[in-house]
């Protein structure tokens, strides 16, 4: 008797169904009615978000009694095509097998539930619709991601989360530490901040590569953009500008956003609905506009124009761009993602290349509508001796980070790169309110559930 997955099921042809035997399939409760002859199950498999009815005659009596919320178990039956109902096809049983039952502690038991209630159970956020939607679109995302950058002829490195270095210069750095006293690497280590350095090293080689993994922030930040653990990816193109950064990111994210509507209809419906927002036609939007491309400078000038909507108004250069400005920005072009480039060097970090004007660096942020910040980046400092003033000037450890400034003295090729944080995209492309919604296990300050 073949085991067919729910999705399989759908996907075959209703002609290919109807000569099929006995089939049997396996998966978790998501409702059971019942009545006097018969009873109605309705079954979830995790191969997609489509449900399957299994029909339950009198016979089964005994076994529908068991089947409660989210229990397990598997159905053997045959399958019966019934077009013009709203099930279009469901499962005649002959069998139930029942494999486990759900405790009456479940702490999930009703339908609609609050994220942020359903957040103080990250190991049971699978069993719904909402958490079920989210990590396929994360799955899928991931791999869009790999193929285009397989596709531009990048390769995927592997760059070291355990470190020395503070990539960024910002502080926001956790220990890593055993609990013998004598330091494990003779030096303290820390979990990286970003894999751009090292990447920066294996570019200058390999020319065009990058990094998907896991970062760590230690930020005592409570916003709803902030983890402590989040994924980045990072390009670093090497005889490049920024022009051919900023085209690169664009192509990166209108080919996710593709990949999504083309295999993912079900989930952002359902994630469309569930947010009350319009979600796939701003998807499909996005798509086609060419993204807005504005200085630092100019962002200033629009933001000084209405500068009455901020609570943080002193809208001056230097100034950091906060999210209530990053938002304002997008919908000044008519919700478009927003390149602003070249930053003043002191809001940046050490590493970005210092432009003739020596204010301000080649450098980006791109800025979505909802999300703010989704991606930032630019040119990497080439001159050496610039080069280490200023990671002097930003009090960070440069014997640590000799290595970093030799790249420069070896037949250094111009580099440019990028940091795309997962997390924000997944946001962006799910509607999603809250960052700590999009990952599984989310690490934020007073959080280290599971
Ligand atoms: O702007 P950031 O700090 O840039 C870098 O890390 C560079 N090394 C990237 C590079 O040039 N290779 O971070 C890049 C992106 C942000 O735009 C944001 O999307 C995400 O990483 N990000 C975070 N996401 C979630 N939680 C946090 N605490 C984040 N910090 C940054």
């Amino acid at each position: 008797m073949p085991l067919l997955t729910i999705a399989e099921i759908y996907q075959k042809p209703q002609e290919e169904l109807k000569h099929l035997n006995e089939i049997k399939v396996q998966g978790w409760v998501k409702s059971v009615r019942r009545s006097k002859n018969i009873s109605f199950i309705i079954l979830n498999d995790g191969s997609c978000l489509q449900n399957l009815q299994i029909v339950c005659s009198s016979h089964l009596e005994e076994k529908v009694k068991r089947v409660n919320f989210s229990s397990c178990l598997t159905a053997k039956g045959k399958l019966s095509l019934t077009p013009g109902q709203i099930q279009k096809i469901e499962l005649r049983a002959q069998k139930i097998e029942f494999i486990n039952s759900t405790a009456e502690d479940y702490p999930l038991q009703k339908q609609t539930i609050p994220l942020e209630v359903v957040r103080n159970y990250p190991h049971l956020r699978a069993k719904t619709n909402y958490f079920l939607a989210i990590f396929r679109l994360r799955h899928v995302i991931s791999k869009a991601i790999h193929d285009f950058f397989h596709q531009e002829g990048f390769y995927w490195i592997h760059t070291p989360l355990i470190t020395a270095n503070d990539a960024e210069g910002a502080g926001e750095l956790f220990s890593v530490a055993t609990k013998e006293k004598e330091l494990f690497f003779s030096k303290s280590a820390k979990l990286t901040v970003s894999g751009q350095l090292q990447a920066e090293a294996l570019a200058q080689g390999l020319r065009k590569v990058y990094t998907f993994s896991p970062c760590f922030r230690a930020e005592n930040s409570h916003t709803t953009r902030h983890l402590a653990e989040f994924w980045m990816v990072e390009p670093e193109m090497t005889f490049a500008g920024l022009d051919d950064i900023l085209n690169l990111a664009e192509d990166l994210l209108k080919h996710t956003i593709k990949q999504i509507i083309e295999n993912n209809l079900p989930e952002l419906e359902y994630l469309e609905k569930y947010s009350q927002k319009q979600l796939i036609s701003e998807l499909k939007k996005i798509i086609k506009i060419n993204f807005a491309r504005i200085t630092y400078a100019e962002s200033l000038e629009i933001l000084a124009n209405d500068k009455s909507k901020f609570i943080y108004n002193e809208i001056k250069w230097g100034m950091d761009l906060q999210s209530e400005h990053e938002k304002y920005l997008c919908q000044h072009f008519d919700n478009s993602p927003v390149f602003v480039i070249n930053y003043p060097a002191e809001i940046k970090a050490f590493y970005m290349k210092n432009n003739p004007d020596h204010k301000t660096v080649a450098s980006f942020d791109l800025l979505f509508p909802q999300v703010g910040e989704m991606i930032g980046g630019g040119m990497r400092e080439d001159n050496y001796q610039f080069l280490k003033k200023k990671a002097q000037k930003a009090g960070l450890d440069i014997d640590n980070l000799s290595w970093y400034f030799d790249l420069r003295k070896f037949g250094y090729a111009p580099s440019a790169g990028f940091g795309l944080g997962l997390e924000r995209l997944l946001m962006f492309l799910s509607a999603a309110e809250n960052i700590r919604d999009v990952t599984p296990f989310p690490r934020y300050p007073q959080h280290l559930n599971c």
